[in-house]
């Protein structure tokens, strides 16, 4: 099966920036016909946090348009630091698990032969993520429900410290708990995130993390410790997970955008 991870969205209100200068907007909807287009076509979409910029209802409208405009498969979303539940729920009702939990936007999906445990890892308010007890134990049920199935976990806050400064402050706090629980589980094959705007793999708790780039400005790379941290615009990016049986989860990054080829070997 394959599993586009697009996220940090950022979707802002009609005619408005991002961070004054990025057009979030704009360059959501290149990425979600560069996934449309793709063949074979993704099986799934899964939207791994930051879907708006401001948790405002008028984002989430866009974004549930854009959604069905563009993608013909179904759509799995979890929130970031900066969305807001409440909104989310209203505004992205439709789509499946963002109401099965009463407290978190937290679900699982069983329906292919990559089971999705998708966490809700938001402190509301704040830019760092946590995950609580009952987080930490709907994680574990979850889990424990289907040890054999191949799993991934996704979540917005990556539990890893990676060398960018701004990013390391507002990571998962909470991430020695939530290894503990990981690291029971074998078949979770990977951990999968947004929030740092990069490509970032790390090992952790006898599996993967791997960030995805976001599909709109990404942090720029700057790994002094003083560094004060900046956006720019790389080229934005999404994840492919490919899963067979044969060779497990082998992931690529595909860049939305045009350019020059493909040419023949020569
Ligand atoms: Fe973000």
């Amino acid at each position: 099966m394959l599993i586009a991870q697009l996220t940090d969205l950022h979707v802002r209100p009609h005619g408005v920036l991002a961070n004054r200068v990025v057009d979030t907007n704009a360059m959501l909807e290149r990425a979600l016909k560069h996934v449309a287009a793709l063949d074979p076509v993704p099986d799934a979409v899964i939207m791994s946090g930051d879907l708006t910029d401001m948790g405002l209802a008028e984002e989430y409208a866009i974004l549930a348009d854009l959604i069905r405009r563009h993608l013909k498969m179904p759509a799995y979303l979890i929130p970031g630091n900066h969305d807001r539940r409440e909104t989310m729920r209203q505004g992205l009702s439709g789509l499946r698990g963002i109401a099965d939990d009463p407290n978190f936007i937290q679900y699982t999906v069983d329906d292919f032969p990559l089971r999705l445990v998708m966490l809700d890892s938001v402190v509301p308010g704040a830019g760092h993520g946590e995950l609580c007890a009952a987080r930490l134990s709907f994680l574990e049920r979850a889990l424990a429900a289907a040890p054999k199935k191949p799993t991934v976990v996704v979540l917005h806050h990556p539990p890893i410290t990676c060398g960018i400064a701004m990013m390391d402050e507002i990571n998962l706090h909470t991430a020695d708990a939530f290894a503990a629980v990981i690291a029971k589980h074998p078949q979770v094959e990977r951990v999968l995130c947004g929030h740092h705007h990069r490509p970032i793999v790390a090992r952790f708790a006898g599996t993967l993390v791997q960030v995805a780039p976001s599909v709109a400005h990404q942090v720029t790379l700057d790994l002094k410790p003083d560094a004060e941290g900046s956006l720019i615009m790389e080229p934005p990016a999404y994840l492919l997970h490919r899963w067979t049986p044969e060779n497990g989860l082998v992931s690529h990054q595909a860049y939305v955008g045009t350019y020059p080829g493909p040419y023949p070997f020569t």
